[in-house]
């Protein structure tokens, strides 16, 4: 008899890690998965406002079906701008134990949407109460890596991913961790004027530069599953997106740097228009308990999202990275691809097929 020992049993390893990941998990993928397939009914139709108000309205009915208490920390914007899961908005039926804080972007790539292009998806994720960064909505520059770069630096504490530091220390850094040549690394960065300098000292150190023209949150995610081509992704992108992001990435044990950034300073705006996007979102700013001088502060992983009973669900609308887009069968029904995970890493790959007329839908491998 062959008996192998490990640190934790086959039970210990399936089970949740809290009764966020216990209870809310199953239905999160339920939640993206219905973002996602109303979305797709409007793909390259050209009307990304539409689909984006489709998978809103879709993705908080579904929410508001879960019995929790739940937040948006990470949603569509203000109150006064969104109507539908604005930051502050309450959600859930209220019933039950569970207090959740929840960020959301029901349709991430909207425009990828719109035109039929690849990349977008619905995204949420949950933690406890205080579990998610409460901030605004501009742009953070960033830096994602997964976790070989993490181990690499708790075995060298001397070399660590650094913001600040030249694009050639991280892309080394990168290159010795996953034990490649900094020729070999594919980094995501956004296409984006502002980040010409940046493209430009990537390509000279040596690596390689995969530009999306829209989504930059689930090429953060794939910084962390092997065999997905993307080894980092580095510039400013949404907020919103970043905390998505780091909620993933934490699960997956990778990592996250990140910087906020008013959109008129990362897209070198003129001083006038930088003097009046700061005396538009000072206010808020400040309700938030960030002032200017705490912009400049890096806020790592856990900053984040701090919370333990982290939860994550994303579905591609349109081709992924790593998941296939959605296909509508005729007589209604629908096939959905999700990654869902949970802080116990448990992670979920997940093939959903949705009959919605047993005679007519058939059924495909
Ligand atoms: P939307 O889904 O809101 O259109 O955002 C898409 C996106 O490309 C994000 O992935 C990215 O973080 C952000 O927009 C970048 O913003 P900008 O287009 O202003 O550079």
């Amino acid at each position: 008899m062959i008996v192998i020992s490990y640190s934790k049993t086959v039970e210990e390893m399936i089970d949740c890690a809290g009764p966020i990941e216990c209870e809310l998990l199953p239905r999160l993928i339920q939640v993206t998965e219905s973002a996602a397939i109303a979305a797709a009914y409007q793909m390259g139709r050209g009307n990304k406002n539409f689909a984006d108000q489709v998978a809103v309205a879709s993705m908080r009915r579904m929410l508001n079906k879960l019995d929790m208490k739940g937040i948006i920390k990470i949603g569509e914007g203000e109150r006064d701008e969104a109507p539908m899961l604005y930051i502050g908005e309450q959600v859930g039926t209220g019933k039950g134990d569970l207090e959740v804080d929840i960020a959301v972007d029901p349709l991430e790539g909207t425009n990828l949407t719109a035109d039929g292009g690849p990349g977008s998806v619905a995204v949420m994720a949950m933690a406890e109460r205080g579990g998610i960064f409460h901030g605004p909505d501009i742009y953070m520059d960033k830096i994602v890596v997964g976790p070989d770069v993490v181990r690499y630096e708790e075995e060298h504490p001397d070399e660590k991913i650094d913001l600040d530091a030249p694009v050639s220390h991280n892309l080394k850094i990168v290159a010795k961790a996953l034990e490649r040549n900094v020729e070999e690394l594919v980094v995501v960065v956004l296409d984006r004027p502002r980040h010409a300098q940046k493209i430009t000292e990537i390509r000279e150190a040596g690596a390689r530069v995969r530009l999306v023209s829209d989504g930059d949150l689930m090429p953060g995610v794939a910084t962390a599953i092997r065999g997905s081509g993307i080894h980092m992704v580095m510039g400013a992108g949404g907020s919103g997106e970043a905390v998505l992001t780091a909620a993933a990435i934490k699960i997956l044990g990778g990592k996250i740097l990140a910087r906020l950034v008013l959109p008129m300073v990362a897209n070198g705006k003129s001083q006038d228009k930088i003097n009046e996007e700061i005396e538009e979102k000072l206010p808020r700013l400040e309700k938030m308990g960030i002032t200017l001088e705490n912009l400049k502060d890096i806020l790592d992983t856990n900053k984040l999202v701090p919370g333990n009973d982290v939860i994550f669900s994303a579905t591609a609308v349109t081709p992924g990275h790593f998941l296939q887009e959605v296909h509508l069968f005729g007589g209604g029904g629908a096939r959905v691809n999700t990654i869902s995970m949970g802080a116990s890493g448990a992670v979920k790959f997940t093939d959903s097929i949705y009959i919605k007329d047993k005679r007519e839908t058939p059924l495909y491998l």
